[in-house]
């Protein structure tokens, strides 16, 4: 059998990795600055991830969610208190997307209305109501289409006034990114988040926070929404929650009511899924990687950016977008053919995304920075 052929692949196979670093088969080491996708918040490997998740494999992997489960309990108390919404409801699930739908479906559920709002740029996931609300054509099947999902332009608020206006009473959520990721690092104005807010509220309408990328502490912020002061009604996470290991979550207003069946998963909040995560708690608390990501990414920014051919620098703590005068695919693969250091793009083909771990330490850093110094300065 062959894989179904759906990613364009890099010729490396990474068969090891620890902190910031891969090796590859052949040996060849590598910088990674793109966190396997924003994914690796404590670094590959860390010691203390590493022997719980060891010490859990020698008690119970798995069991259904019919039996008592503490680890789901441990979690949601540590997560509660980390990102200041210890007065929500947690439900776990095993990835982004599905955090999503579980979100927009649960919205519809508690208001009894069926339109969702949502924003250019956007990336929600692939799943059926989520991946109806991404931007992006190519990825939405016809399946998928349909006039119950309203788009609204980025950080336009007279639009947003109008849609308000017109569907107010049947839109049942808001869904929008912390920091629109895969849009290309676009941090919403403090107004329009706002505005958003108040609309939300008089309408009875329910605002989704999907802090999938921007949250787990890389903006800086637990949640990027909570620079702006701004509390959110559910708030999705997934990626950087169990560094590696497949685990989502819904964070839920004591509003919402929960009724038995309402939501379920087969493998959502497992107890291996639940080790990982609270590990990854531990550490950020143990290690201030929360501290580390502003200081870090304030670091990097200030380093870059003067170099030539860089437009602009888009960033939140370690949430780095630049923009360049060009599609930034040469310079990407010349940092990791040439320089052997993993970056991402984005939708916008100007955009180098840059997610490294959040325990990234200035001499690693400094690699990225004179390796980015050589290659743009070549261009
Ligand atoms: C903001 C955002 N939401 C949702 C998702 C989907 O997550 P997953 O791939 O785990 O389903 C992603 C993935 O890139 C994302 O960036």
């Amino acid at each position: 059998m062959n894989l179904f052929n759906v990613y364009p692949l890099f010729n490396i196979n990474p068969i090891k990795a620890k902190g910031s670093f891969l090796w590859d088969d052949k040996g060849i080491k590598y910088l990674d600055f793109y966190g396997g996708h924003a994914v690796i918040s404590i670094g590959h490997n860390h010691p203390h991830y590493q022997t719980q998740l060891k010490k859990q494999l020698d008690k119970i992997s798995f069991y259904s969610n019919s039996v008592q489960n503490e680890l789901q309990t441990e979690l949601a108390d540590k997560l509660g208190k980390i990102s200041g919404y210890e007065n929500y409801n947690l439900f776990l699930c095993n990835s982004g997307a599905e955090a999503n739908e579980n979100a927009l479906k649960l919205a519809s559920f508690h208001n009894g209305k069926n339109k969702i709002l949502y924003f250019s740029g956007s990336f929600h996931g692939r799943t059926s109501a989520a991946v109806s609300v991404t931007d992006n054509p190519k990825i939405v099947a016809p399946v998928n289409y349909s006039e119950r999902f309203i788009k609204c332009e980025w950080d336009n608020i007279e639009q947003l006034e109008g849609i308000f206006d017109k569907q107010g009473s049947v839109i049942s959520s808001v869904i929008i990114e912390g920091i629109q990721g895969v849009g290309g690092i676009m941090i919403p104005s403090v107004e329009f988040l706002t505005k958003i807010k108040e609309l939300c509220e008089k309408h009875d309408t329910v605002l989704i926070l999907d802090e999938v990328q921007s949250g787990y502490g890389r903006s800086g912020y637990f949640f990027a929404h909570q620079e702006f002061g701004i509390e959110a009604d559910i708030i999705t996470i997934a990626k950087g929650m169990g560094n590696g290991f497949p685990i989502g979550g819904v964070l839920i207003h004591p509003k919402f009511q929960a009724t038995n069946g309402l939501l379920g998963t087969t493998f959502g909040g497992n107890h291996l899924a639940c080790v990982a995560a609270i590990a990854v708690l531990d550490v950020m608390k143990d290690e201030g990687l929360i501290k580390n990501a502003q200081e870090m990414g304030e670091y990097i920014e200030n380093e870059i950016k003067d170099f030539p051919h860089i437009i602009s620098i888009r960033r939140k703590g370690l949430m780095i977008g630049i923009e360049l005068d060009r599609d930034c695919s040469e310079v990407r693969n010349n940092l990791l053919y040439n320089h052997q250091i993993f970056t991402g793009n984005s939708n916008d083909k100007t955009v180098l995304r840059v997610l490294p771990a959040l325990t990234i330490k200035k001499e690693e850093a400094n690699l990225f920075i004179n390796a980015l110094k050589t290659v743009v300065e070549n261009l």
